[in-house]
Protein backbone atom coordinates (compact mmCIF):
# COMPACT_ATOMS: atom_id res chain seq x y z
CA UNK A 1 0.00 0.00 0.00
CA UNK A 2 2.43 2.59 1.02
CA UNK A 3 5.00 1.63 -1.89
CA UNK A 4 2.37 2.25 -4.09
CA UNK A 5 1.60 5.69 -2.42
CA UNK A 6 4.70 6.46 -2.97
CA UNK A 7 5.35 5.50 -6.48
CA UNK A 8 2.28 7.68 -7.39
CA UNK A 9 3.61 10.02 -5.91
CA UNK A 10 6.90 9.12 -7.72
CA UNK A 11 5.55 9.71 -10.58
CA UNK A 12 3.14 12.85 -10.60
CA UNK A 13 6.30 14.48 -9.75
CA UNK A 14 7.82 13.06 -13.07
CA UNK A 15 5.33 13.12 -15.48
CA UNK A 16 7.32 13.38 -18.48
CA UNK A 17 8.12 9.46 -17.57
CA UNK A 18 4.64 8.85 -19.21
CA UNK A 19 2.20 6.85 -17.18
CA UNK A 20 1.52 5.50 -20.98
CA UNK A 21 4.94 3.53 -20.33
CA UNK A 22 5.17 1.48 -17.65
CA UNK A 23 3.22 -0.75 -15.99
CA UNK A 24 2.72 -1.17 -11.87
CA UNK A 25 3.12 -5.17 -11.27
CA UNK A 26 1.45 -5.10 -7.76
CA UNK A 27 -1.18 -3.31 -9.36
CA UNK A 28 -1.12 -5.35 -12.27
CA UNK A 29 -1.31 -8.92 -9.95
CA UNK A 30 -4.62 -7.60 -8.41
CA UNK A 31 -6.61 -7.35 -11.57
CA UNK A 32 -5.09 -10.38 -12.96
CA UNK A 33 -6.58 -12.43 -9.76
CA UNK A 34 -9.33 -11.02 -10.11
CA UNK A 35 -9.87 -11.23 -13.97
CA UNK A 36 -7.60 -13.54 -15.69
CA UNK A 37 -6.80 -16.33 -12.83
CA UNK A 38 -9.89 -17.70 -13.76
CA UNK A 39 -8.55 -19.41 -17.12
CA UNK A 40 -4.84 -18.57 -16.98
CA UNK A 41 -4.42 -20.02 -13.79
CA UNK A 42 -2.82 -18.75 -10.42
CA UNK A 43 0.93 -19.62 -11.53
CA UNK A 44 -0.03 -18.72 -15.01
CA UNK A 45 0.51 -22.15 -16.74
CA UNK A 46 -3.31 -21.74 -18.71
CA UNK A 47 -4.60 -23.95 -15.83
CA UNK A 48 -7.60 -22.27 -13.92
CA UNK A 49 -10.32 -23.43 -12.89
CA UNK A 50 -12.49 -22.12 -15.94
CA UNK A 51 -9.87 -23.61 -18.37
CA UNK A 52 -10.86 -27.38 -18.75
CA UNK A 53 -12.48 -27.90 -22.31
CA UNK A 54 -11.48 -24.93 -22.94
CA UNK A 55 -10.34 -24.90 -26.81
CA UNK A 56 -8.21 -23.00 -27.60
CA UNK A 57 -6.44 -23.69 -24.01
CA UNK A 58 -5.89 -20.33 -22.21
CA UNK A 59 -2.59 -19.27 -23.13
CA UNK A 60 0.46 -20.42 -20.87
CA UNK A 61 2.25 -17.37 -19.92
CA UNK A 62 5.55 -19.11 -18.23
CA UNK A 63 6.85 -20.41 -21.85
CA UNK A 64 6.75 -16.67 -22.41
CA UNK A 65 4.99 -17.71 -26.25
CA UNK A 66 3.03 -15.57 -27.66
CA UNK A 67 0.76 -15.88 -31.34
CA UNK A 68 -0.16 -12.40 -32.73
CA UNK A 69 2.46 -10.65 -32.09
CA UNK A 70 4.26 -7.67 -34.77
CA UNK A 71 8.08 -8.51 -33.20
CA UNK A 72 10.45 -9.84 -35.57
CA UNK A 73 9.75 -13.70 -36.79
CA UNK A 74 12.66 -14.56 -35.16
CA UNK A 75 12.63 -12.36 -32.26
CA UNK A 76 11.72 -14.15 -28.24
CA UNK A 77 9.40 -11.93 -27.54
CA UNK A 78 6.52 -9.94 -28.10
CA UNK A 79 6.01 -5.90 -28.23
CA UNK A 80 4.23 -4.70 -25.33
CA UNK A 81 1.47 -3.50 -27.68
CA UNK A 82 0.83 -6.35 -29.27
CA UNK A 83 -0.44 -7.99 -25.69
CA UNK A 84 -1.65 -4.55 -24.87
CA UNK A 85 -4.39 -4.89 -27.97
CA UNK A 86 -4.97 -8.58 -27.41
CA UNK A 87 -6.07 -7.98 -23.77
CA UNK A 88 -7.87 -4.92 -24.79
CA UNK A 89 -9.64 -6.36 -27.98
CA UNK A 90 -10.20 -10.21 -26.59
CA UNK A 91 -9.36 -12.73 -29.57
CA UNK A 92 -12.48 -13.52 -31.50
CA UNK A 93 -13.57 -17.39 -31.67
CA UNK A 94 -11.94 -18.08 -28.59
CA UNK A 95 -12.70 -17.49 -24.66
CA UNK A 96 -10.52 -14.87 -24.91
CA UNK A 97 -12.84 -12.13 -23.92
CA UNK A 98 -11.82 -8.37 -24.44
CA UNK A 99 -11.36 -6.09 -21.51
CA UNK A 100 -11.37 -2.46 -23.00
CA UNK A 101 -14.85 -1.85 -21.21
CA UNK A 102 -13.61 -3.01 -17.81
CA UNK A 103 -10.00 -2.23 -17.61
CA UNK A 104 -8.55 1.55 -18.17
CA UNK A 105 -4.69 1.66 -20.14
CA UNK A 106 -3.71 1.61 -17.28
CA UNK A 107 -4.87 -1.58 -15.79
CA UNK A 108 -3.91 -3.55 -18.86
CA UNK A 109 -0.15 -2.26 -18.80
CA UNK A 110 -0.50 -3.22 -14.83
CA UNK A 111 -1.38 -6.36 -16.33
CA UNK A 112 1.09 -7.24 -19.25
CA UNK A 113 4.03 -5.68 -16.70
CA UNK A 114 2.29 -8.81 -14.38
CA UNK A 115 2.03 -11.69 -17.16
CA UNK A 116 5.09 -10.83 -18.83
CA UNK A 117 7.05 -11.44 -14.91
CA UNK A 118 5.50 -15.27 -15.47
CA UNK A 119 8.29 -15.91 -18.34
CA UNK A 120 10.48 -13.39 -16.80
CA UNK A 121 10.45 -11.74 -19.99
CA UNK A 122 12.58 -8.00 -19.90
CA UNK A 123 13.47 -5.39 -21.86
CA UNK A 124 12.62 -5.09 -25.91
CA UNK A 125 12.43 -7.58 -28.53
CA UNK A 126 15.46 -7.62 -30.63
CA UNK A 127 14.10 -7.71 -33.97
CA UNK A 128 10.89 -6.41 -35.44
CA UNK A 129 8.33 -7.20 -38.56
CA UNK A 130 9.50 -5.01 -41.21
CA UNK A 131 6.10 -3.13 -42.79
CA UNK A 132 8.49 -1.91 -45.39
CA UNK A 133 5.96 0.46 -47.86
CA UNK A 134 2.11 -0.67 -47.61
CA UNK A 135 1.19 -1.53 -51.29
CA UNK A 136 -2.52 -0.17 -51.63
CA UNK A 137 -4.80 -2.60 -52.64
CA UNK A 138 -5.96 -2.76 -56.44
CA UNK A 139 -7.41 -5.36 -58.73
CA UNK A 140 -3.53 -5.64 -59.75
CA UNK A 141 -2.16 -6.89 -56.27
CA UNK A 142 -5.18 -8.93 -55.50
CA UNK A 143 -4.40 -10.78 -58.62
CA UNK A 144 -0.72 -11.14 -57.50
CA UNK A 145 -1.82 -12.02 -54.36
CA UNK A 146 -3.88 -14.53 -55.79
CA UNK A 147 -1.22 -16.43 -57.38
CA UNK A 148 1.29 -16.21 -54.50
CA UNK A 149 -0.92 -17.51 -52.21
CA UNK A 150 -1.31 -20.83 -54.94
CA UNK A 151 1.93 -20.86 -56.23
CA UNK A 152 3.91 -23.26 -54.47
CA UNK A 153 0.82 -24.59 -52.42
CA UNK A 154 2.02 -21.97 -50.34
CA UNK A 155 -1.01 -21.06 -48.32
CA UNK A 156 -3.64 -23.35 -49.98
CA UNK A 157 -1.69 -26.16 -48.24
CA UNK A 158 -3.64 -25.69 -45.35
CA UNK A 159 -5.90 -23.14 -46.28
CA UNK A 160 -7.37 -24.96 -49.14
CA UNK A 161 -8.08 -23.57 -52.89
CA UNK A 162 -10.40 -21.29 -51.51
CA UNK A 163 -9.19 -19.67 -48.38
CA UNK A 164 -11.94 -21.48 -46.49
CA UNK A 165 -9.32 -23.57 -43.62
CA UNK A 166 -11.32 -26.70 -45.14
CA UNK A 167 -9.26 -29.36 -43.51
CA UNK A 168 -6.69 -31.41 -45.76
CA UNK A 169 -4.61 -32.66 -42.57
CA UNK A 170 -4.51 -32.94 -39.23
CA UNK A 171 -2.59 -29.92 -37.78
CA UNK A 172 -1.62 -30.16 -34.01
CA UNK A 173 -0.04 -26.82 -31.89
CA UNK A 174 3.01 -27.39 -30.03
CA UNK A 175 1.29 -28.52 -27.19
CA UNK A 176 -0.59 -31.30 -28.81
CA UNK A 177 -3.82 -29.52 -29.59
CA UNK A 178 -5.58 -29.29 -32.51
CA UNK A 179 -5.58 -26.11 -35.08
CA UNK A 180 -8.09 -25.79 -37.40
CA UNK A 181 -6.34 -23.25 -40.15
CA UNK A 182 -8.72 -20.09 -40.27
CA UNK A 183 -11.79 -20.09 -42.51
CA UNK A 184 -10.11 -16.71 -44.31
CA UNK A 185 -13.66 -15.51 -45.99
CA UNK A 186 -14.70 -15.08 -42.52
CA UNK A 187 -13.12 -12.11 -41.33
CA UNK A 188 -15.27 -12.39 -38.21
CA UNK A 189 -13.51 -15.55 -36.94
CA UNK A 190 -10.19 -13.75 -37.20
CA UNK A 191 -8.35 -13.62 -34.21
CA UNK A 192 -7.11 -10.22 -35.07
CA UNK A 193 -8.34 -8.86 -38.11
CA UNK A 194 -8.44 -8.64 -41.21
CA UNK A 195 -6.74 -5.41 -42.08
CA UNK A 196 -4.14 -6.28 -44.90
CA UNK A 197 -1.58 -4.50 -42.43
CA UNK A 198 -2.91 -7.44 -39.61
CA UNK A 199 -2.65 -9.81 -42.02
CA UNK A 200 0.95 -9.06 -42.92
CA UNK A 201 2.17 -9.53 -39.92
CA UNK A 202 0.78 -12.70 -39.94
CA UNK A 203 2.08 -14.10 -42.78
CA UNK A 204 5.79 -12.43 -41.73
CA UNK A 205 5.59 -13.65 -38.36
CA UNK A 206 3.71 -16.94 -38.56
CA UNK A 207 1.73 -17.66 -35.93
CA UNK A 208 3.90 -18.88 -33.17
CA UNK A 209 3.14 -22.28 -31.33
CA UNK A 210 0.86 -23.37 -34.28
CA UNK A 211 1.62 -24.53 -38.24
CA UNK A 212 1.05 -21.54 -39.64
CA UNK A 213 4.75 -20.73 -40.39
CA UNK A 214 6.36 -17.30 -41.29
CA UNK A 215 6.90 -16.24 -44.99
CA UNK A 216 9.59 -13.63 -43.95
CA UNK A 217 11.18 -16.31 -42.72
CA UNK A 218 14.46 -16.58 -45.86
CA UNK A 219 15.38 -20.08 -44.64
CA UNK A 220 11.65 -20.85 -45.72
CA UNK A 221 11.66 -22.50 -49.58
CA UNK A 222 8.32 -20.46 -49.92
CA UNK A 223 9.36 -17.19 -48.26
CA UNK A 224 7.85 -14.11 -49.72
CA UNK A 225 9.59 -9.98 -50.48
CA UNK A 226 7.54 -7.59 -48.38
CA UNK A 227 6.11 -6.47 -51.29
CA UNK A 228 4.86 -9.69 -52.36
CA UNK A 229 3.45 -10.18 -48.76
CA UNK A 230 1.13 -7.10 -49.55
CA UNK A 231 0.21 -8.35 -52.42
CA UNK A 232 -1.10 -11.55 -50.26
CA UNK A 233 -2.46 -9.62 -47.44
CA UNK A 234 -4.62 -7.77 -49.62
CA UNK A 235 -5.63 -10.72 -51.78
CA UNK A 236 -6.94 -12.46 -48.15
CA UNK A 237 -8.31 -9.10 -47.17
CA UNK A 238 -10.69 -9.65 -50.76
CA UNK A 239 -11.82 -12.78 -49.27
CA UNK A 240 -13.98 -11.75 -46.98
CA UNK A 241 -17.41 -12.15 -47.54
CA UNK A 242 -19.15 -9.49 -48.00
CA UNK A 243 -21.80 -9.43 -45.32
CA UNK A 244 -20.56 -8.97 -41.96
CA UNK A 245 -21.71 -11.74 -40.49
CA UNK A 246 -25.46 -11.00 -40.76
CA UNK A 247 -27.53 -7.97 -41.65
CA UNK A 248 -29.14 -7.81 -38.25
CA UNK A 249 -32.02 -6.38 -40.12
CA UNK A 250 -32.41 -9.03 -42.25
CA UNK A 251 -34.82 -11.86 -40.61
CA UNK A 252 -36.95 -13.01 -44.01
CA UNK A 253 -36.11 -15.56 -46.57
CA UNK A 254 -37.38 -13.91 -49.81
CA UNK A 255 -39.07 -16.45 -51.20
CA UNK A 256 -39.33 -16.17 -54.83
CA UNK A 257 -41.74 -17.11 -57.74
CA UNK A 258 -39.73 -19.48 -60.19
CA UNK A 259 -39.25 -18.34 -63.89
CA UNK A 260 -39.05 -21.52 -65.07
CA UNK A 261 -38.63 -25.28 -63.93
CA UNK A 262 -37.29 -25.29 -59.80
CA UNK A 263 -33.39 -26.46 -59.66
CA UNK A 264 -33.10 -30.09 -58.12
CA UNK A 265 -29.48 -29.63 -57.97
CA UNK A 266 -27.74 -27.62 -55.71
CA UNK A 267 -24.87 -26.82 -57.84
CA UNK A 268 -27.31 -25.83 -60.87
CA UNK A 269 -26.32 -21.96 -61.34
CA UNK A 270 -29.95 -20.46 -61.03
CA UNK A 271 -29.43 -20.51 -57.56
CA UNK A 272 -27.01 -17.55 -57.75
CA UNK A 273 -29.71 -14.67 -58.97
CA UNK A 274 -31.90 -16.05 -56.10
CA UNK A 275 -31.70 -13.36 -53.51
CA UNK A 276 -30.50 -15.06 -50.29
CA UNK A 277 -29.99 -14.30 -46.26
CA UNK A 278 -27.53 -15.37 -43.96
CA UNK A 279 -28.36 -16.03 -40.52
CA UNK A 280 -25.92 -16.54 -37.62
CA UNK A 281 -25.65 -20.17 -36.00
CA UNK A 282 -24.78 -20.71 -32.43
CA UNK A 283 -23.80 -24.19 -30.72
CA UNK A 284 -27.00 -25.49 -28.74
CA UNK A 285 -26.37 -24.95 -25.36
CA UNK A 286 -29.95 -24.24 -23.79
CA UNK A 287 -31.18 -27.95 -23.98
CA UNK A 288 -30.08 -31.12 -22.82
CA UNK A 289 -26.33 -32.11 -23.15
CA UNK A 290 -25.38 -28.96 -23.59
CA UNK A 291 -22.51 -28.46 -26.48
CA UNK A 292 -20.07 -25.53 -26.47
CA UNK A 293 -17.80 -26.40 -29.51
CA UNK A 294 -20.00 -26.87 -32.37
CA UNK A 295 -18.02 -26.24 -35.73
CA UNK A 296 -20.38 -24.34 -38.16
CA UNK A 297 -21.43 -20.97 -37.67
CA UNK A 298 -23.33 -19.26 -39.95
CA UNK A 299 -25.86 -20.78 -43.10
CA UNK A 300 -27.25 -19.12 -46.40
CA UNK A 301 -30.87 -19.55 -47.62
CA UNK A 302 -32.61 -19.41 -50.87
CA UNK A 303 -35.99 -20.32 -51.40
CA UNK A 304 -37.94 -20.35 -54.95
CA UNK A 305 -41.21 -21.86 -55.50
CA UNK A 306 -43.65 -22.51 -58.61
CA UNK A 307 -47.36 -23.43 -58.37
CA UNK A 308 -46.80 -27.17 -56.99
CA UNK A 309 -43.41 -27.24 -54.72
CA UNK A 310 -41.01 -24.64 -52.83
CA UNK A 311 -37.41 -25.66 -52.85
CA UNK A 312 -35.44 -24.48 -50.30
CA UNK A 313 -31.21 -23.93 -51.19
CA UNK A 314 -28.70 -24.19 -47.80
CA UNK A 315 -25.31 -23.22 -48.05
CA UNK A 316 -22.82 -23.63 -45.18
CA UNK A 317 -18.92 -24.08 -45.06
CA UNK A 318 -17.94 -27.02 -43.49
CA UNK A 319 -14.19 -27.59 -42.88
CA UNK A 320 -14.78 -30.98 -43.14
CA UNK A 321 -16.60 -33.47 -45.79
CA UNK A 322 -17.24 -36.15 -42.96
CA UNK A 323 -17.89 -39.80 -44.50
CA UNK A 324 -18.24 -42.40 -41.61
CA UNK A 325 -16.31 -45.24 -42.92
CA UNK A 326 -13.94 -44.03 -45.26
CA UNK A 327 -10.04 -44.06 -43.71
CA UNK A 328 -8.97 -40.61 -45.18
CA UNK A 329 -12.28 -38.95 -43.16
CA UNK A 330 -11.35 -41.04 -40.41
CA UNK A 331 -7.69 -39.58 -40.64
CA UNK A 332 -8.99 -35.72 -39.99
CA UNK A 333 -11.72 -36.22 -37.71
CA UNK A 334 -11.33 -35.22 -34.17
CA UNK A 335 -13.42 -37.97 -32.50
CA UNK A 336 -15.75 -40.97 -33.57
CA UNK A 337 -16.83 -39.68 -37.04
CA UNK A 338 -20.77 -39.04 -38.20
CA UNK A 339 -22.26 -37.74 -41.37
CA UNK A 340 -22.44 -34.06 -42.23
CA UNK A 341 -26.27 -33.02 -41.64
CA UNK A 342 -28.96 -29.71 -41.92
CA UNK A 343 -32.58 -29.83 -40.99
CA UNK A 344 -35.34 -27.01 -41.48
CA UNK A 345 -37.83 -26.44 -38.76
CA UNK A 346 -40.92 -25.56 -39.70
CA UNK A 347 -43.81 -25.49 -37.29
CA UNK A 348 -46.66 -27.51 -38.31
CA UNK A 349 -49.06 -25.11 -38.77
CA UNK A 350 -48.95 -21.50 -39.82
CA UNK A 351 -49.37 -19.71 -36.56
CA UNK A 352 -51.60 -16.94 -35.91
CA UNK A 353 -49.90 -13.48 -35.42
CA UNK A 354 -46.08 -13.82 -33.80
CA UNK A 355 -46.74 -16.99 -31.68
CA UNK A 356 -44.15 -19.72 -32.44
CA UNK A 357 -43.32 -23.44 -30.76
CA UNK A 358 -40.29 -23.30 -29.10
CA UNK A 359 -37.06 -22.96 -30.74
CA UNK A 360 -34.96 -25.91 -29.89
CA UNK A 361 -37.20 -28.78 -31.86
CA UNK A 362 -40.86 -27.04 -30.02
CA UNK A 363 -42.47 -29.31 -27.62
CA UNK A 364 -45.28 -31.15 -26.81
CA UNK A 365 -48.07 -28.58 -26.90
CA UNK A 366 -46.37 -27.15 -30.00
CA UNK A 367 -44.35 -29.77 -32.15
CA UNK A 368 -42.81 -28.91 -35.32
CA UNK A 369 -41.56 -30.63 -38.35
CA UNK A 370 -37.61 -31.26 -39.37
CA UNK A 371 -36.89 -31.80 -42.59
CA UNK A 372 -33.58 -33.11 -42.37
CA UNK A 373 -30.67 -34.07 -44.84
CA UNK A 374 -27.77 -36.16 -43.94
CA UNK A 375 -24.61 -36.83 -45.97
CA UNK A 376 -24.71 -40.42 -46.37
CA UNK A 377 -21.53 -43.01 -44.98
CA UNK A 378 -19.05 -44.81 -47.45
CA UNK A 379 -21.34 -47.27 -47.78
CA UNK A 380 -25.04 -45.79 -47.35
CA UNK A 381 -26.32 -42.43 -49.63
CA UNK A 382 -27.52 -39.56 -48.61
CA UNK A 383 -31.15 -39.00 -46.74
CA UNK A 384 -33.53 -37.39 -46.47
CA UNK A 385 -36.32 -37.54 -43.90
CA UNK A 386 -39.04 -35.69 -42.45
CA UNK A 387 -39.00 -35.88 -38.45
CA UNK A 388 -41.70 -34.99 -36.13
CA UNK A 389 -39.74 -33.19 -33.13
CA UNK A 390 -41.68 -32.56 -29.72
CA UNK A 391 -38.63 -31.14 -27.84
CA UNK A 392 -34.63 -31.69 -28.36
CA UNK A 393 -35.08 -35.84 -26.88
CA UNK A 394 -38.54 -36.41 -28.37
CA UNK A 395 -37.99 -36.87 -32.22
CA UNK A 396 -39.39 -39.85 -34.70
CA UNK A 397 -38.33 -40.16 -38.24
CA UNK A 398 -41.18 -41.02 -40.67
CA UNK A 399 -40.88 -43.92 -42.42
CA UNK A 400 -42.79 -42.35 -45.52
CA UNK A 401 -41.94 -39.09 -45.85
CA UNK A 402 -43.44 -38.55 -48.50
CA UNK A 403 -42.58 -36.15 -51.68
CA UNK A 404 -40.17 -34.97 -49.54
CA UNK A 405 -36.55 -34.87 -51.53
CA UNK A 406 -33.10 -33.45 -50.12
CA UNK A 407 -29.70 -33.69 -52.27
CA UNK A 408 -26.71 -31.84 -51.23
CA UNK A 409 -23.21 -31.75 -52.82
CA UNK A 410 -19.73 -30.50 -51.01
CA UNK A 411 -17.00 -28.78 -52.92
CA UNK A 412 -13.82 -26.59 -51.12
CA UNK A 413 -15.06 -25.94 -47.99
CA UNK A 414 -18.60 -25.67 -49.06
CA UNK A 415 -21.78 -27.84 -48.64
CA UNK A 416 -24.83 -27.11 -51.02
CA UNK A 417 -27.81 -28.76 -50.73
CA UNK A 418 -31.47 -28.05 -52.08
CA UNK A 419 -34.81 -29.78 -50.10
CA UNK A 420 -38.07 -29.46 -51.86
CA UNK A 421 -41.33 -30.43 -50.73
CA UNK A 422 -45.20 -29.70 -52.09
CA UNK A 423 -47.14 -26.45 -51.32
CA UNK A 424 -49.86 -28.20 -49.69
CA UNK A 425 -49.92 -32.54 -48.69
CA UNK A 426 -53.07 -34.24 -47.53
CA UNK A 427 -51.50 -34.27 -43.99
CA UNK A 428 -52.85 -31.49 -43.49
CA UNK A 429 -52.73 -32.36 -39.37
CA UNK A 430 -49.00 -32.89 -38.76
CA UNK A 431 -47.62 -31.22 -42.21
CA UNK A 432 -47.13 -27.19 -42.76
CA UNK A 433 -49.50 -26.27 -45.86
CA UNK A 434 -47.61 -23.58 -47.28
CA UNK A 435 -49.37 -20.32 -48.30
CA UNK A 436 -48.42 -17.36 -50.70
CA UNK A 437 -47.48 -14.75 -48.89
CA UNK A 438 -47.90 -15.69 -45.26
CA UNK A 439 -44.70 -15.66 -43.17
CA UNK A 440 -43.88 -18.87 -41.99
CA UNK A 441 -41.32 -19.33 -38.88
CA UNK A 442 -38.22 -21.00 -40.41
CA UNK A 443 -35.39 -22.14 -37.98
CA UNK A 444 -32.07 -24.32 -39.15
CA UNK A 445 -29.43 -27.06 -36.79
CA UNK A 446 -26.19 -27.80 -38.96
CA UNK A 447 -24.09 -30.97 -37.67
CA UNK A 448 -20.41 -31.65 -38.25
CA UNK A 449 -19.99 -34.88 -37.98
CA UNK A 450 -15.55 -34.81 -37.90
CA UNK A 451 -16.52 -32.56 -34.93
CA UNK A 452 -17.83 -35.38 -33.14
CA UNK A 453 -21.63 -33.77 -33.99
CA UNK A 454 -24.57 -36.02 -33.49
CA UNK A 455 -27.62 -36.02 -32.10
CA UNK A 456 -28.29 -32.95 -29.85
CA UNK A 457 -24.42 -31.67 -30.42
CA UNK A 458 -25.23 -29.75 -32.91
CA UNK A 459 -25.12 -25.60 -33.92
CA UNK A 460 -28.40 -23.77 -34.39
CA UNK A 461 -30.23 -20.79 -35.35
CA UNK A 462 -33.01 -19.03 -33.86
CA UNK A 463 -36.84 -18.54 -35.33
CA UNK A 464 -36.51 -16.49 -38.78
CA UNK A 465 -38.96 -16.37 -41.24
CA UNK A 466 -40.04 -17.29 -44.54
CA UNK A 467 -42.09 -15.55 -46.96
CA UNK A 468 -43.03 -16.94 -50.50
CA UNK A 469 -43.35 -13.50 -52.22
CA UNK A 470 -46.53 -13.34 -54.34
CA UNK A 471 -45.38 -13.14 -58.08
CA UNK A 472 -45.29 -9.79 -60.21
CA UNK A 473 -48.86 -10.46 -61.45
CA UNK A 474 -50.49 -11.51 -58.54
CA UNK A 475 -49.46 -7.62 -56.94
CA UNK A 476 -52.65 -5.66 -58.04
CA UNK A 477 -54.52 -8.17 -56.29
CA UNK A 478 -52.50 -7.97 -53.07
CA UNK A 479 -53.11 -4.30 -53.21
CA UNK A 480 -56.52 -4.72 -53.69
CA UNK A 481 -56.74 -6.86 -50.64
CA UNK A 482 -54.59 -4.68 -48.78
CA UNK A 483 -57.01 -1.36 -49.71
CA UNK A 484 -59.24 -3.59 -48.86
CA UNK A 485 -58.21 -3.97 -45.10
CA UNK A 486 -57.62 -0.74 -44.71
CA UNK A 487 -60.85 0.55 -45.98
CA UNK A 488 -62.55 -1.97 -43.21
CA UNK A 489 -60.06 -1.11 -40.02
CA UNK A 490 -61.07 2.50 -40.99
CA UNK A 491 -64.48 1.72 -40.96
CA UNK A 492 -63.93 -0.06 -37.80
CA UNK A 493 -62.03 2.45 -35.72
CA UNK A 494 -64.24 5.39 -36.96
CA UNK A 495 -66.92 3.34 -35.71
CA UNK A 496 -64.69 2.58 -32.64
CA UNK A 497 -64.50 6.56 -32.21
CA UNK A 498 -67.87 7.12 -33.04
CA UNK A 499 -69.18 5.21 -30.57
CA UNK A 500 -66.95 6.39 -28.07
CA UNK A 501 -68.18 10.55 -28.82
CA UNK A 502 -71.38 8.82 -28.83
CA UNK A 503 -71.00 7.57 -25.13
CA UNK A 504 -68.96 10.93 -24.54
CA UNK A 505 -72.00 13.29 -25.27
CA UNK A 506 -74.84 11.43 -23.40
C1 LIG B 1 -12.67 -17.04 -20.01
C2 LIG B 1 -11.28 -17.37 -20.09
C3 LIG B 1 -10.26 -16.25 -20.18
C4 LIG B 1 -10.13 -15.15 -19.36
C5 LIG B 1 -11.01 -14.74 -18.20
C6 LIG B 1 -8.95 -14.45 -19.81
N1 LIG B 1 -8.39 -15.10 -20.86
FE1 LIG B 1 -6.70 -14.57 -21.88
N2 LIG B 1 -6.93 -16.12 -23.13
C7 LIG B 1 -7.92 -17.07 -23.05
C8 LIG B 1 -7.74 -18.04 -24.12
C9 LIG B 1 -8.62 -19.24 -24.38
C10 LIG B 1 -6.61 -17.63 -24.86
C11 LIG B 1 -5.98 -18.34 -26.06
C12 LIG B 1 -6.56 -17.95 -27.41
C13 LIG B 1 -5.78 -18.56 -28.56
O1 LIG B 1 -4.83 -19.30 -28.34
O2 LIG B 1 -6.14 -18.27 -29.70
C14 LIG B 1 -6.13 -16.42 -24.20
C15 LIG B 1 -5.00 -15.72 -24.62
C16 LIG B 1 -4.49 -14.62 -23.97
C17 LIG B 1 -3.30 -13.92 -24.40
C18 LIG B 1 -2.40 -14.29 -25.57
C19 LIG B 1 -2.44 -13.37 -26.77
C20 LIG B 1 -1.53 -13.85 -27.87
O3 LIG B 1 -1.32 -13.10 -28.84
O4 LIG B 1 -1.02 -14.97 -27.80
C21 LIG B 1 -3.10 -12.91 -23.48
C22 LIG B 1 -1.98 -11.89 -23.48
C23 LIG B 1 -4.18 -12.97 -22.52
N3 LIG B 1 -5.01 -14.01 -22.85
C24 LIG B 1 -4.31 -12.14 -21.45
C25 LIG B 1 -5.40 -12.16 -20.56
C26 LIG B 1 -5.56 -11.23 -19.48
C27 LIG B 1 -4.58 -10.14 -19.12
C28 LIG B 1 -6.74 -11.54 -18.86
C29 LIG B 1 -7.39 -10.82 -17.69
C30 LIG B 1 -7.55 -9.40 -17.80
C31 LIG B 1 -7.29 -12.69 -19.56
N4 LIG B 1 -6.45 -13.04 -20.57
C32 LIG B 1 -8.46 -13.30 -19.21
C33 LIG B 1 -8.91 -17.14 -22.13
C34 LIG B 1 -9.15 -16.20 -21.13
C1 LIG C 1 1.14 -25.41 -42.46
C2 LIG C 1 -0.19 -24.84 -42.40
C3 LIG C 1 -0.40 -23.39 -42.77
C4 LIG C 1 0.09 -22.69 -43.86
C5 LIG C 1 1.02 -23.19 -44.96
C6 LIG C 1 -0.48 -21.38 -43.78
N1 LIG C 1 -1.28 -21.27 -42.68
FE1 LIG C 1 -2.33 -19.64 -42.12
N2 LIG C 1 -2.98 -20.61 -40.44
C7 LIG C 1 -2.70 -21.92 -40.13
C8 LIG C 1 -3.29 -22.26 -38.85
C9 LIG C 1 -3.22 -23.60 -38.15
C10 LIG C 1 -3.93 -21.09 -38.39
C11 LIG C 1 -4.72 -20.92 -37.08
C12 LIG C 1 -3.81 -20.76 -35.89
C13 LIG C 1 -4.55 -20.66 -34.57
O1 LIG C 1 -5.49 -21.40 -34.38
O2 LIG C 1 -4.22 -19.83 -33.76
C14 LIG C 1 -3.73 -20.09 -39.42
C15 LIG C 1 -4.24 -18.81 -39.36
C16 LIG C 1 -4.11 -17.85 -40.35
C17 LIG C 1 -4.69 -16.53 -40.31
C18 LIG C 1 -5.58 -16.00 -39.19
C19 LIG C 1 -5.12 -14.73 -38.48
C20 LIG C 1 -6.09 -14.31 -37.40
O3 LIG C 1 -6.05 -13.13 -37.04
O4 LIG C 1 -6.86 -15.10 -36.91
C21 LIG C 1 -4.34 -15.91 -41.49
C22 LIG C 1 -4.72 -14.51 -41.94
C23 LIG C 1 -3.54 -16.83 -42.25
N3 LIG C 1 -3.41 -18.00 -41.53
C24 LIG C 1 -3.02 -16.56 -43.51
C25 LIG C 1 -2.16 -17.42 -44.20
C26 LIG C 1 -1.54 -17.10 -45.45
C27 LIG C 1 -1.80 -15.83 -46.25
C28 LIG C 1 -0.72 -18.15 -45.78
C29 LIG C 1 0.23 -18.26 -46.95
C30 LIG C 1 1.14 -17.15 -47.14
C31 LIG C 1 -0.87 -19.15 -44.73
N4 LIG C 1 -1.74 -18.66 -43.80
C32 LIG C 1 -0.23 -20.38 -44.71
C33 LIG C 1 -1.96 -22.80 -40.88
C34 LIG C 1 -1.26 -22.47 -42.04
Amino acid sequence: MMRSVLAAAALALVPSMGLAQTGDMDRGETIYVKRCLQCHGEDGDGLGPAAERLNPPPRDFTLGLYKYVTSGFDADMPNDADLIRMIRDGMPGTAMPGWSDMLSQQDILDVVSYIKYFAEIEGEPETQTDFGTQVASSEESIAAGKLLFEDNDRCTECHGIEGKGNAIKKLKDDNGDRTWPRNLTKPWAFRASNDPRDIFARISVGIPTTQMPSFADPASKKSLSIEDRWHVANYVASLAKTEKVVNPDNFVVQGTRAEGALPGSPDDETWAAVPHSTFMMIPQIVGQDRFFTAANDTVTVRALYDTERVAIHLEWDDRTHSIPGDAKAASIADEELYEDAIAIQFPRQIPEGMEKPYFLMGNAADPVNLWRWSSGTADAPETARIIDAAGIGSQTARDDSGDFQATGSYRDGTWRVVMTRALETANTETDLQFEQGRFVPIGFFAWDGSNGETGTAHSMTTWYWLQLKPAASSKPLIYAVLAGLLVLALLAWWGGTAAARARRST
